[in-house]
């Protein structure tokens, strides 16, 4: 007998192409689309941003929604399909239809409002997963993820309601504001407590869900265990313990389709393990393209990120004065910390011949770096998972990371005695400058040592990242979500 699939709403604050900041974006597209696939019942509930409106203008409406708690604006349901992935645009233009990005205005300030845009995005998921729901659908599960729907859980609490996983894509991020968004938001004041939204005297949207999902997944299985430990767990490592026998880590995938080299449209040569040596022309291009000196005589570190504290890059720029003598080029393409930027930008300016950096966002540089680094960098003080050291495995170019979070599940230091001529990239042992630095030193000496790096190229390609194993493990979940729902 067929065993019927709990059906799904999954919501989210941002989905690639159309609206991404990191790695949400990109997870946000790739696993409802790979659950839709295995015949799962998911509708993704998204703010109707500019770009989405652009991108679907015959959405159509399919619910009106009076306004759900006392500063909340009433909005609508727009309805559309990408690639028939069902999709339902929560059209507010007062709150979503302005400047910025999905969190920040123009001028990288927080928008005054985010309390009120992802309160009114967490009432609304929850409503759907109430009965009577205004589309006629009720999902089984409520999916949301990181702390701009994490409300909804508690909605669902206090009020009844379909079960609910949350999944944490960063735990340093909570939601934070103040008292009065309680009554705004339309929460009891019972659940002003330390066993409610309650936090440090702020109401937390993101411990809310912690709080109150029936179920609980970060993005790996170490950051699983991390977020327990106070250094990782920023004020919530308690709670998780409390709560660690519904915590759950799955690993995310990746887009194996647009993250492919032998059919990525982007790079100057597509090529495959089969045709690893063409991945050299990917380098020269680069080299060509950033203004770099086109040479294959030593190797090129690539990075693409968000240049922030996380990410671990203040490393990078302490030692990369150093670059020009061992010698190796480096090419940045990120955003973020106005301090950051300045830096590497000063730095390409001290060294033009060995350092190339790009400020901005451009998806398709992106590829390009993944395509033509020989080897790419991610320092990160902690990486929840992590998608460019996957992209970096798909693509040959081994990365040399934090042995934390996502990086550690996914990269195989080659020189470790448990490798067994596994390893597909490096290990930086330790949080220091010198340690980064010690590793640029082993990576440039084994380059050079071209049977041994084409290995370690291969192992990397051989890796399977695609979005099936995880996909299956979320279905688990939420089969886990709707039995445990049942038995209280
Ligand atoms: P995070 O979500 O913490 O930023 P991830 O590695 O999970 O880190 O995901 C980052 C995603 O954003 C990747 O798809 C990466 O290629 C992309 N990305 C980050 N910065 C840039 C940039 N400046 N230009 C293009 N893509 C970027
Ligand atoms: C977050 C994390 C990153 C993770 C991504 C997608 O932005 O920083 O490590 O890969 O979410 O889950």
């Amino acid at each position: 007998m067929a065993v019927m699939l709990p059906s799904v709403l999954f919501v989210t604050s941002e989905m690639a192409p159309w609206v991404k900041t990191g790695g949400l974006g990109d997870v946000a597209a790739a696993l409802p689309a790979s659950l839709h696939q295995a015949g799962v019942d998911i509708r993704v509930l998204i703010p109707c941003y500019p770009a989405l409106r652009a991108a679907f203008p015959d959405a159509c409406t399919v619910a009106e929604l009076p306004s759900l708690a006392p500063a909340l604006p009433s909005a609508r349901l727009l309805a559309a399909r990408s690639d028939g992935l069902p999709l339902l645009l929560l059209d507010c233009p007062a709150l979503f239809e302005r400047p910025g990005n999905p969190y920040l205005d123009a001028s990288g300030a927080d928008h005054p409002d985010n309390a009120l845009r992802f309160g009114l995005l967490s009432r609304v998921a929850a409503r759907l997963g109430q009965r009577g729901s205004p589309l006629g659908w009720q999902p089984d599960v409520v999916h949301v993820n990181d702390w701009q729907s994490a409300l909804a859980p508690a909605y669902l609490h206090y009020e009844g309601g379909a079960p609910s996983v949350i999944t944490v894509h960063n735990i340093a991020f909570q939601g934070c504001f103040g008292h009065d968004m309680l009554a705004a938001l339309g929460l009891p004041e019972q659940a002003w407590r330390f066993d409610g939204v309650e936090y440090y005297n702020q109401l937390s949207f993101l411990k809310a869900g912690l709080q109150f999902a029936t179920r609980l997944s970060t993005v790996s299985p170490t950051y699983a265990s991390e977020i327990q430990t106070e250094h990782f767990g920023y004020g919530l490592a308690p709670l998780l313990r409390y709560r660690a026998a519904a915590l759950r880590g799955i690993l995310n995938g990746i887009d194996t389709t647009s993250w492919n080299p032998a059919t990525d449209a982007a790079l100057h040569q597509p090529y495959s393990i089969e045709t690893l040596a063409d991945k050299a022309l990917n380098k020269l291009a680069l080299q060509d393209r950033m203004g770099l000196p086109v040479v294959g005589d030593r190797p090129l570190f690539g990075v693409i990120s968000r240049l922030t504290h996380q990410k671990g890059l203040d490393l990078l720029l302490a030692v990369a004065d150093g670059l020009p003598a061992l010698p190796a080029q480096l090419v940045v393409l990120g955003s973020g910390d106005k301090d950051m930027e300045a830096g590497f930008l000063a730095l390409a300016q001290r060294h033009p011949t060995h350092v190339a950096v790009r400020i901005g966002f451009d998806e398709t540089l992106a590829h390009r770096i993944e395509a033509g680094a020989d080897s790419f960098l991610m320092p990160s003080r902690f990486e929840p998972c992590g998608l460019n050291q996957m992209y970096s495995l798909r693509y040959g170019t081994p990365p040399v990371v934090r042995a934390t979070g996502g990086l550690a599940d996914t990269v195989v230091d080659c020189d470790s005695p448990l490798a067994d001529d596994h390893g597909n990239g490096f290990w930086i042992d330790g949080d220091s400058p010198h340690a980064l630095w010690s590793s640029l030193e082993r990576v440039s000496h084994i380059w050079r040592d071209s049977s041994r790096w084409a290995q370690i190229q291969r192992n990397a390609m051989r890796e399977d990242f695609s979005w099936k194993q995880p996909a299956k493990e979320y279905i688990a979940l939420y089969r886990e979500a709707t039995t445990s729902a049942e038995l209280q």
